[in-house]
């Protein structure tokens, strides 16, 4: 069966088409120095790692010329509903961390680019049965990929006291994980809660600071748990070495520490640590960073999109 053929079949059968209950809206972040970072020939072969919305997407085909090609990937189903009709255009249904597989099934082995706008997009949280905002009132969902199992409610009723601390600690960077997971392991066979907003009355008692954000780190933790997103990250990191040619871009928008500290240390050459060591045992750049400091959104953008506010752009350009 052929990959479109499979997509179709996919997207046909799916039994919720959730774009029909509320559109899918979502204002790109730092879209002209992204697009302009990353074209260095308007004929070449470009990656959008993360479609979303297709904002990104529009912008690099309005840079290239007819020879240009530009694949992306979602691996959120209704990010599809987005699909720009330009015969440039491949738009693939997958997680980035499949990158290489789908681009060699398609025929490519070197791209002159590769973009990435991490996390999710506005929509996830507005689109109220996605589960991923702390006031929804529907289920602890959080899955980009509504075809996985692994929900937030299976996260929270099925992981043992360590892993829960260690994801609250490491991935919300709270400083109470202990006695918040201690009484939830103690109370979660009888309490009942599996909805988004449920679940954020219940934390009420260990929150410190300011409650939106305090509950904003709880849900990333979650959400960072559900879908994998530092695994996948590291792995488009790395395969992005294999398949961005000499001089190319690979420019990479993130929206927490986490993330914005993967991407520092891979331009840095500090890993993957086996394979960008020379001869002499001396660590090689894969990329280097193109800019200095940390591309952030000015304050016009920030006041016209307020989420636009956490994101950081880092730059990086193949050197071998
Ligand atoms: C911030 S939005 C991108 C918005 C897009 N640049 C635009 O202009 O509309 C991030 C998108 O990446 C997708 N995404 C996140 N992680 C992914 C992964 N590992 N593989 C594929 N898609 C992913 C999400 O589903 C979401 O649609």
């Amino acid at each position: 069966m052929s990959l479109w053929i499979l997509l179709l079949w996919q997207r046909k059968f799916l039994d919720i088409k959730m774009s029909e209950i509320k559109k899918y809206e979502h204002q790109p972040v730092l879209l002209t120095p992204s697009v302009d970072a990353l074209i260095t020939d308007k004929s070449g072969i470009y990656v959008d790692a993360t479609f979303g919305g297709g904002g990104h997407s529009k912008e690099i085909l309005n840079h290239l010329n007819d020879d240009g090609k530009l694949y992306a990937f979602d691996r959120d189903i209704d990010a599809l509903d987005n699909q720009i009709s330009d015969k440039r255009l491949v738009l693939v249904k997958s997680d980035f961390r499949y990158l290489k597989k789908y681009l060699r099934y398609l025929g490519v082995t070197k791209i002159n680019g590769l973009l990435a706008d991490l996390g999710v997009s506005s929509w996830h949280f507005d689109a109220d049965q996605r589960g991923f905002s702390f006031q929804s009132g529907t289920a602890l969902d959080m899955r980009m990929n509504v075809e996985q199992d692994l929900t937030a409610e299976l996260v929270l009723k099925s992981y043992s006291e360590t892993e829960l601390i260690k994801i609250l600690t490491e991935f919300g960077e709270i400083t109470n994980a202990k006695p918040l997971v201690a009484k939830w392991i103690k109370e979660r066979k009888m309490i009942n809660i599996n909805t988004c907003d449920a679940f954020a009355d219940w934390l009420d008692p260990f929150v410190y600071g300011k409650r939106q954000k305090y509950l904003a780190q709880v849900f990333q933790a979650l959400r960072i748990e559900v879908n994998g997103e530092l695994e996948s990250l590291k792995e488009l990191l790395i395969q992005s070495g294999d398949l961005v040619q000499a001089k190319g871009k690979l420019v990479v928008i993130s929206y927490h520490s986490l993330e914005d500290r993967i991407v520092k240390s891979y331009f840095k050459g500090e890993w993957p640590i086996d394979s960008n060591v020379d001869v002499f045992g001396k660590r090689k750049k894969i990329f280097k960073q193109v800019n200095k400091e940390v591309i952030v959104p000015d304050q016009k953008e920030i006041e016209f999109n307020s989420r636009s506010r956490s994101a950081k752009m880092r730059v990086g350009e193949k050197q071998i």
